[in-house]
């Protein structure tokens, strides 16, 4: 059972608790489209039995132990062309909380929107869309964030816990987050643009640094140079700047696992 944060303007003030559910992003997909839920409304659970990840993966979380819920915006001021701010929004959001648990750990986003901690993964981002015509009517951001698990049957996954050796309440956890993301949705709704590219590059994996890729099923070691308008990832391979969707390129362990 989670309560309605005080500390946020909109976030959270409309919240749909579902002690168990498939997956909290196919039901806030379903309240959008049965009837017209605020903007700022979360879906929030206990229990995903089918949570979804990015690339038709799956996302595992022990019942009652991590924070899997689903904010719905309404970012009618945002073009289409510009959905992956809303990805930049949530990373930098997630990595604003987890910097404020452990000041001395390096929080990283691995691109598009994973957070890492020391490589190991301890969020995952899942943003899907309803568009009408060229225009977002309801974006649906889905996170999951581990924070109280501490074995996991993926190697490379992490917690909160594991990494500060305490359990955390959810609701506080939960409490923080909302309060992150509004502050960061509201510089997005302002247009500071150039603020959050700024952070989201200070924080992203391997930038400027060499990093082994998988493209084309061809592996080659690369330099991430930034990520363009739409969210493309440029590496800079053999002294020419590629761009790169999510479809056409991994890190190498990533690709690895699939
Ligand atoms: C990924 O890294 O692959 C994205 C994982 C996203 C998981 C969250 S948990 C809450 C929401 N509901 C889902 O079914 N998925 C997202």
């Amino acid at each position: 059972m989670y309560k309605i944060p005080a500390n946020t303007l909109f976030l959270g003030k409309n919240l749909v608790f579902v002690p168990e559910c498939h997956s909290t992003n196919t039901l806030a997909l379903e309240l959008c489209q049965q009837s017209c839920p605020p903007e700022g409304t979360l879906v929030i659970t206990n229990n995903q039995t089918a949570g979804r990840g990015q690339r038709g993966n799956t996302w595992e979380s022990q019942p009652g132990m991590n924070l899997t819920c689903s904010l719905i915006l309404k970012p009618t001021f945002l073009s289409i062309k510009d959905q992956f701010l809303l990805s930049m929004v949530t990373a930098l959001a997630i990595a604003d909380f987890l910097k404020k648990q452990a000041s001395n750990t390096v929080i990283e986003i691995k691109w598009p929107n994973d957070i890492v901690v020391n490589e190991f993964k301890i969020a995952g981002i899942l943003i899907e869309n309803q568009l009408t015509g060229d225009q977002f009517t309801n974006v649906v951001v889905g996170i999951g964030l581990n924070i109280n698990q501490t074995h996991f049957a993926s190697p490379t996954a992490t917690s909160l816990s594991r990494m500060t050796g305490s359990i955390h309440d959810l609701q506080e956890v939960l409490n923080s987050i909302l309060s992150a993301f509004e502050a960061r949705y509201l510089l997005l709704r302002q247009n500071r643009v150039k603020e959050l590219r700024d952070d989201y590059l200070a924080q992203l994996y391997r930038f400027r640094q060499p990093a082994a890729f998988i493209a084309a099923r061809e592996r080659f070691v690369g330099v991430i140079s930034g990520v363009d308008e739409q969210g493309k990832l440029c590496v800079m391979v053999d002294g020419q700047e590629k761009s790169f969707d999510t479809k056409q390129i991994a890190f190498e362990h990533y690709y690895n696992k699939v």
